[in-house]
Parts: C-alpha cells; sequence; structure tokens
C-alpha cells in the first residue's frame, strides 16, 4: 500500500494580471463562481478526495483567504437570530476544523514550482496533493478522488489529465501516454506548450497532481525557465526519470477561471446545474439571446 495522501498544496500567490482591475486588492482565488469562491471549490474537492491538512501558500494581498477559512462570530450569531438555519449550517459546512489549515507566503511570485517550493517545511517528507485553484472542474466524483483511486494502486506521481483540441496544445503542458486504460496510465514524458505538430499527444495538465517529495529538491536546484519563472513542469521532468508517473484521464471537464471566458464559462455551466437557479437563470438569459 502506497504512504497515504493528506495533505494538500494550494498555491495562490499568483498576481492574476489576466483579471485586473478585479484581482488589484483582492485574490483572483476569491473571485466568484456563482456564490462560492474558487477557492472553496478545490477545498471541497480536496476535502472530498480524504485530504486533512490544507496548506496555502499566499502573498500580499492574500489575507482574506485565511479569514474566509475561519469562523465569522458575528456573522454566525446574526443568522441565528434571524432564523437562517440553512445558511449558518452551509457555512460551517465548508470550513477545515480547527487546526487543519496553514498559511505560508511565497514573499515574491515566482512562478508556480517557486510556490510549490515554499511549502516544503509545512508539507514534510510524505506524499502530497497539489491543487491550482483557479482550475475548478464538473466532475463526480472530484478529479482528485477520482485520481486518489489511481494512487492506491500504483502510488508514485500521479496527473489529471484532459483532451484539449490537437490544434491549442501550444497553449497548455501536454503528456506522452504510454500503456494502460484512462484510468492510469504510464506518462513517458511531458512538454510545456508543444506546437501541435510536435506534441506527443493532445493529453494536457489541467491543475491536478499527486506528487513525491523528492520534487522538492528537484525545485531547490531548478533554474529559472520560461519567463523568468520556476517551472513546476521542468523538475517534473527530471522527477519523471527517476519515479513512475501515472496519467489519469478523469470523468469530468476542467473550466480554466484564471481566463475571462473559462471564469465566464464557469459561471454559466455551475448556475445551470444549480436547481434553484437554474430555471430562472435558463428564461434570463434566453430572454437575452
Ligand atoms: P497562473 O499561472 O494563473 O498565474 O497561476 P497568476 O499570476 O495567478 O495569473 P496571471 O497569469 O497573472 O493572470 C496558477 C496558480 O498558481 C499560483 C496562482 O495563484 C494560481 O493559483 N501562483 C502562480 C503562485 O502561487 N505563485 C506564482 O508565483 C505564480
Amino acid at each position: 500500500m502506497p504512504q497515504r495522501v493528506r495533505t494538500a498544496v494550494f498555491p495562490v500567490a499568483g498576481l492574476g494580471t489576466r483579471f485586473l482591475p478585479a484581482t488589484k486588492a483582492m485574490p483572483k482565488e476569491m473571485l466568484t463562481v456563482v456564490d462560492r469562491p474558487l477557492i472553496q471549490y478545490a477545498v471541497d474537492e480536496a476535502r472530498e478526495a480524504g485530504i486533512e491538512h490544507f496548506v496555502f501558500v499566499t502573498g500580499r494581498n492574500k489575507g482574506v483567504i485565511e479569514d474566509h477559512f475561519d469562523r465569522q462570530f458575528e456573522l454566525e450569531q446574526t443568522l441565528e437570530v434571524r432564523g437562517k438555519t440553512e445558511a449558518l449550517r452551509e457555512l460551517q459546512k465548508d470550513l477545515p476544523s480547527a487546526g487543519r489549515t496553514s498559511f505560508t507566503r511565497q514573499q515574491e511570485p515566482l512562478g508556480l514550482g517557486h510556490a510549490v517550493w515554499c511549502a516544503r517545511e509545512l508539507v514534510g517528507n510524505q506524499p502530497f496533493a497539489l491543487l491550482l485553484p483557479d482550475m475548478i472542474f464538473r466532475a463526480t466524483p472530484g478529479v482528485l478522488k477520482q485520481m486518489m483511486q489511481a494512487y492506491e494502486e500504483t502510488g508514485g506521481n500521479i496527473i489529471g489529465v484532459e483532451e484539449v483540441d490537437p490544434a491549442e496544445t501550444a497553449s497548455y503542458g501536454i503528456v506522452a501516454r504510454g500503456e494502460g486504460p484512462d484510468s492510469g496510465f504510464r506518462i513517458t514524458g511531458m512538454v510545456e506548450k508543444p506546437e501541435p505538430k510536435d506534441a506527443p499527444s493532445n493529453l494536457f495538465i489541467s491543475g491536478r497532481y499527486i506528487l513525491q517529495p523528492e520534487i522538492f529538491t528537484l525545485l531547490a536546484e531548478q533554474p529559472r525557465g520560461t519567463g523568468g519563472e520556476i517551472q513546476l513542469t521542468d523538475a517534473m521532468q527530471t522527477l519523471i526519470r527517476q519515479q513512475v508517473f501515472t496519467g489519469v484521464k478523469y470523468d469530468g471537464k476542467v473550466f480554466d477561471c484564471g481566463s475571462k471566458i473559462g471564469f465566464l464559462t464557469a459561471n454559466v455551466v455551475f448556475a445551470l446545474d444549480r436547481p434553484d437557479l437554474a430555471d430562472d437563470f435558463r428564461k434570463a438569459v434566453a430572454h437575452l439571446l
């Protein structure tokens, strides 16, 4: 049996420049899809997968994320006095229990790889899940839970992948697919943003990983890559020569909420999924169109 994955890392220190001015003073990860912040979707997905320790790598202007995962006594009391018990119950349900969250600062946004490396002391010498909170999924069960099932069989490193239009590989990290079914196949290589003619497949890395702690040593030695940032993919490309990487082509669909189109689409799709909103929202949109 591989060592259990009980810790998840959420890198939330990016500048979110594609969402300015919204992200000037507010973290991108607090943008809402319908009525839940992006970070809440990622935390919910991790809890469903059995994660017990939630590590956030934050930066300046991100304090509100810490507040979001704390109790708000004044608000709770007001809801109670007003008899809004359902809203109160929902608020309490969203919260990881006391002592299960940890926060550290990246200090400088030197890239995703650097943000992950900043979590090394909090994670320690154990496998961990990594969730990019601006990628949210419509998937049942959740994508990380599907990946955990593969992990229990193979151990090692797991990467969630999804199909992309073969003409668009140059916007994504693409894996090379080896032996095995969609629920767990060998990854034989990965390439960052290949042109379609150079892409080894059309399976892209969509923001969910289970990684072994040796990645931290590689990240520490990693020179700056594309855009002067320390890239996670560069470190994984080295680790793949030493350890097994398994791809999971999960059942579900990603929405890249770091981009405006992805974010707007997610709002429409998730609103139409909500029994309390779907009918009225459909009518409102139909009227507009
Ligand atoms: P992105 O690649 O979307 O970058 O980060 P970004 O800086 O947030 O956004 P843009 O491109 O300027 O609009 C993916 C995830 O990695 C985190 C981000 O917070 C986001 O959740 N990240 C990125 C860090 O924590 N630190 C970094 O240095 C870069």
